[in-house]
């Protein structure tokens, strides 16, 4: 598959789907079941005991890495303990992430087409971007490597680590912090380099002096922060794909919320990113699966290594998605088989990215309304009961075992489609309060998000120029079992 299309494309890959784990899609041979999808109502709530089931992909893959959920029983980070979430805690911090990126995004607005350099006048608190994310992918660092658990984010460009000697703290980490200098291959970047002076634009705060050693320093939307050295170190993916000098904050000075990680590994479109460093090897080229249950893990792929090759590309735009953001182009939203009636500015004027880091996708107010509408009308069998949090739109599903949801599909510019499976669309807090897992922006300027509830149900492939796509598959590819192809739903083509 060749990846060298010209700027930003959405791909859309058939999608593949897995015989023990169709529960919502073994039934689309027929039009009617394309329109709903039926799910056990169990599976909203996995058993936080079961037993780690991993991916295909990252078991088989050279360039392939796990990707675990932080709270699950998969990720180091619980030791095969999974913790139960604390559903207001991930809703907090994700308004709060999404807050950030609204108002970066606006001042960002602000000065497109003005060439931005340390002596711009900016806002005070253009430094703060965004908060954590909730998936973890596990990389060695350092000679020898040192393992160090990182969230995995495309809303952010710098990959940075808490490192010793944590002056003055670290947050608490699950792994040992890493320790510069027990490794032979760890290098300080140069204050004078371009790889300081780029740090500006990646991170929204100037590289500074520390002798001849650049400081970068990051803070996010929840007023985490991480500040140290920009250094070089060797960076173990697997044991056959390692790359010797990638360029990360070493951070002796940090405080947050990242739930017992390293660090972060910062997947964004900005040349100081993990796939902007590694691109003479993978041409920027990733994609991965969010694991949609705390047992099993997903993978974060770098290269073409095993993404299909019926593959669709969609030109999106980039205007308003800044430069780390991966911008997509929202044309129209189905749910249960009818296109709502949504003028294409409601749309177009705002813009939409997508984002590993935000939970719940975030609609212009207009299109909100009109999904919930029509996904309240066709769900009019159960009875509906409180807003909670950041949804208006619950049903009260206990004493249910199956629960039929409409289908809901997003197309994208170019007749990109996809279809969200049940869980795709639905928030589970309990059997008693089961919402519509979207929300309305409160300004129709503010950029719409696709979130990572939304793409648990897919393959998300991020191409080489910047582009990206879905396989719709309902779930990581496990390992062992077979794939049979699913149809995409007709309506888009
Ligand atoms: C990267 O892209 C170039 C052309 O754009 C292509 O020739 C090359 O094979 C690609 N490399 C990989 C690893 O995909
Ligand atoms: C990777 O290397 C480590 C240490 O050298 C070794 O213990 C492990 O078995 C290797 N894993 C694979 C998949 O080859
Ligand atoms: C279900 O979750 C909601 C939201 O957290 C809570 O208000 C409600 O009390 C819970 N109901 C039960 C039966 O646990």
């Amino acid at each position: 598959m060749s990846f060298n299309r010209n700027l930003l494309n959405i791909t859309i890959i058939l999608c593949v789907c897995f015989s023990w784990d169709c529960s919502e899609g073994a039934r689309a041979k027929q039009r009617k079941e394309i329109d709903s999808h039926t799910i056990q109502l169990n599976s909203l709530f996995p058993s936080p005991s079961s037993p780690c089931v991993l991916s295909a992909r990252a078991s088989n893959t050279k360039s392939s890495l796990h990707v675990t959920h932080r709270h699950g029983t998969c990720s180091r980070l619980t030791r095969g303990k999974s913790t139960s979430p604390d559903h207001a805690e991930i809703l907090r911090l994700d308004q709060a992430r999404v807050n950030s990126i609204h108002s970066k995004l606006s001042k960002k607005l602000l000065t497109d087409g003005v060439r931005q350099s340390q002596t711009t006048n900016l806002p005070a608190k253009h430094g703060s971007i965004y908060g954590s994310g909730n998936y973890v992918v596990t990389v060695g660092i350092g000679t020898p490597k040192q393992d160090q658990s990182l969230i995995f984010d495309t809303g952010s460009d710098l990959t940075w680590i808490q490192c010793k000697p944590c002056i003055p703290t670290c947050y608490s980490q699950k792994e040992p912090i890493f320790n510069p200098y027990k490794s032979s291959s760890y290098k300080n970047v140069l204050c004078l380099s371009a790889e300081c002076r780029s740090l500006y634009s990646a991170t929204g705060k100037p590289g500074t002096c520390s002798g001849l050693s650049c400081v970068y320093g990051i803070q996010y939307g929840d007023q985490s922060f991480s500040a140290g050295l920009l250094a070089k170190e060797k960076f173990t993916l697997t044991n056959s794909t390692v790359f010797d000098s990638v360029s990360f904050g070493c951070g002796e000075n940090n405080q947050g919320l990242f739930a017992g990680a390293a660090g972060l590994l910062g997947l964004g479109r900005h040349k100081l990113s993990f796939p902007s460093q590694t691109a003479t090897t993978y041409n920027k080229t990733f994609s991965y699966c969010l694991p949609s249950s705390p047992s099993d893990t997903g993978h974060l792929t770098f290269g073409s290594a095993g993404i299909s090759s019926s593959v669709k590309f969609t030109p999106t735009s980039t205007v308003r998605a800044g430069a780390s953001f991966y911008g997509l182009d929202i044309v129209g939203i189905n749910v249960g088989g009818e296109k709502l009636e949504i003028s294409p500015t409601v749309f177009s004027a705002p813009g939409a990215i997508i984002d590993s880091g935000t939970v719940v996708s975030r609609l212009p107010p207009e299109a909100y309304a009109a999904l919930r509408a029509a996904f309240k009308e066709k769900m009019s069998q159960y009875p509906d009961t409180s807003a909670v949090s950041i949804f208006d739109t619950c049903f009260d599903l206990s004493g249910v075992k199956t629960v039929t949801v409409p289908t809901v599909v997003f197309a994208f510019r170019g007749g990109a489609v996809v279809e969200l499976g049940g869980k795709g669309t639905l928030y589970a807090f309990n059997t008693s309060q089961v919402c519509l897992a979207f929300a309305g922006n409160k300004d129709d300027n503010d950029i719409a998000i696709f979130g990572n509830i939304q793409q648990q149900t897919l393959e998300v492939v991020y191409d080489g120029a910047g582009g990206l796509g879905f396989v719709i598959q309902f779930g990581c590819i496990k390992l062992v079992k077979k794939t049979r192809l699913r149809e995409i739903p007709r309506f888009y083509r």
